[in-house]
């Protein structure tokens, strides 16, 4: 038996649900199993200073401290039910905001709350070695968080599943824990979660452009009619503030000691950059096309009848679609979307009803720019003339209306042919894996230090200096 309230932090009165209780009972030892064998290698003894939610109180919800990552208490909270709320979009718009899954809705639905939790389990097996070269305790502490976190929205999504969903709600449960990142037979369900993310220049941006699609998504699920999904991905959001934190502070200070060291030395060519034991700025605008270019698949096609009934039963709103003045139906608008004619590309009107996978990608991409545009401003201070650029949005696409045809970054059409030309300059070769993991081929792991490729941060974590012991091997 297991003490509900003790062991599972939650506000959903876990201690007198006793279909959910047996749900969990049978989950939570799979969970764990999942855990030793795809969580973080080697892991299992370190005391890790870490946050847990506890409630969700705006200013009391997070507890910080020693966990060995095993005992981590996943918990699940919804934020504070709104009585009042309705449903405030598509047709069902005005409608009180549903408690229970509407019977017609019920597949697609728990299609929508599959597809979400499967790319949280996802994230933690793509970064399972990383923790053995990490940079310092403070980079090994933040993986390690983000991976603990990463499990507590797969338990969220566990949640809706075996609460709202029967048997075939826990069905979906045990195969979240059956699928794996990579693999040929089972793999995870959206692209980019099979990607390998091999070294930390990989992980930070990852965390920044492919945990920023999370926070999109999430946005608009937090929309749903569907009060319970709504409020369990609120809560959710508090916690991927901070992914998004450490990826673009991760490449930010990567950048910074780049920049430094470029500086100190009066060095700009690529290769006596790297000579001095840091990745040269070309590079990093590699993994960035990289990164940026498989999260922009992760919105889905261009056009699309799914998004369009989604948004339509009003399963799934506009990133802040209450704050949004129009009608909310969309029947009478269009919206722009991009095609390849012949060698160019143009703008078309679509329906906007169908355009709602491209429109949220278009939110998407302003909150990246803002994000590169910070990450220039570190280049500017120092005085090197480098540019950093989002490459076209069409660029090395396999979803949508630009997938089979070549685009550069720039946004010109290309032949095939002329596309391999160049593809190494644009995206990482093996080559820039190889020098980049060169640099990351063991642990920092004295309190304080920090690799020779990357700045040390601005602050610690929660007010804790930053030679504070912020994992214990044991
Ligand atoms: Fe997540
Ligand atoms: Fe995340």
């Amino acid at each position: 038996m297991i003490n509900y309230t003790e062991k599972i932090p939650n506000n959903v009165d876990l201690g007198r649900d006793r279909v959910l209780q047996r749900a969990l009972e049978h989950w939570q030892p799979a969970f764990l199993g999942w855990w030793f064998d795809m969580g973080p290698s080697e892991s299992r003894n370190y005391d890790v200073y870490l946050r847990t939610a506890i409630s969700v109180e705006p200013d009391g919800w997070a507890q910080f401290d020693y966990v060995k990552m095993p005992d981590y208490r996943w918990g699940i909270f919804l934020q504070p039910r709104d009585e009042k709320r309705q449903v405030n979009f598509g047709t069902h718009q005005g409608q009180p905001a549903w408690q229970e899954v509407p019977g017609e809705y019920r597949s697609t639905l728990r299609r929508i709350i599959v597809t979400q939790g499967d790319t949280e389990p996802a994230s933690v097996e793509q970064q399972k070695m990383l923790g053995l070269s990490c940079p310092s305790l403070y980079d090994l502490r933040n993986i390690f968080q983000v991976n603990v976190e990463e499990g507590r929205h797969l338990w969220a999504m566990v949640y809706l599943l075996h609460r709202y969903f029967g048997r075939d709600g826990r069905e979906e449960a045990e195969a979240l824990l059956a699928r794996r990142s990579g693999d040929t037979d089972n793999p995870r369900i959206l692209g980019a979660f099979n990607e390998p993310t091999p070294d930390w220049l990989a992980f930070y941006m990852f965390t920044f452009f492919t945990d920023r699609d999370g926070k999109f998504q999430l946005c608009a699920l937090a929309e749903s009619g569907f009060d319970p999904l709504s409020r369990t991905c609120r809560f959710m959001l508090t916690e991927e503030a901070h992914h998004m934190f450490v990826g673009e502070t991760g490449v930010s200070r990567i950048i910074q000691r780049t920049c430094e060291v470029m500086r100190e030395n009066k060095v700009e060519d690529p290769s006596d950059v790297r000579a001095l034991g840091v990745i040269d700025l070309q590079t990093i605008q590699k993994y960035l096309n990289f990164h940026y270019s498989v999260t922009l698949d992760l919105y889905g096609s261009d056009v699309s009848s799914n998004a369009a009934n989604y948004f339509t039963s009003g399963l799934k709103g506009r990133f802040r679609e209450t704050k949004l003045e129009d009608d909310h139906v969309l029947i009478d608008s269009n919206y722009p979307v991009s095609e390849v004619v012949g060698d160019k590309i143009v703008k078309k009107d679509v329906p906007a009803l169908t355009a709602l996978n491209e429109r949220l990608r278009d939110d998407y991409i302003d909150e990246i720019a803002d994000g590169v545009s910070r990450w220039q401003r570190v280049i500017d201070q120092a005085g090197i003339p480098f540019h950093l650029t989002l490459p076209h949005k069409g660029f090395h696409r396999e979803i949508g209306n630009f997938a089979g045809h070549f685009i550069s970054p720039d946004g010109e059409v290309l032949t095939e042919q002329g596309w391999k030309k160049h593809e190494f300059e644009w995206l990482p070769s093996s080559k820039d894996y190889e020098f980049v993991q060169s640099l990351m081929s063991g642990r920092v792991a004295e309190p304080g230090k920090f690799a020779n490729w990357i700045a040390p941060p601005m602050r610690g974590i929660n007010n804790k200096p930053l030679d504070f012991e912020y994992v214990r091997f044991n």
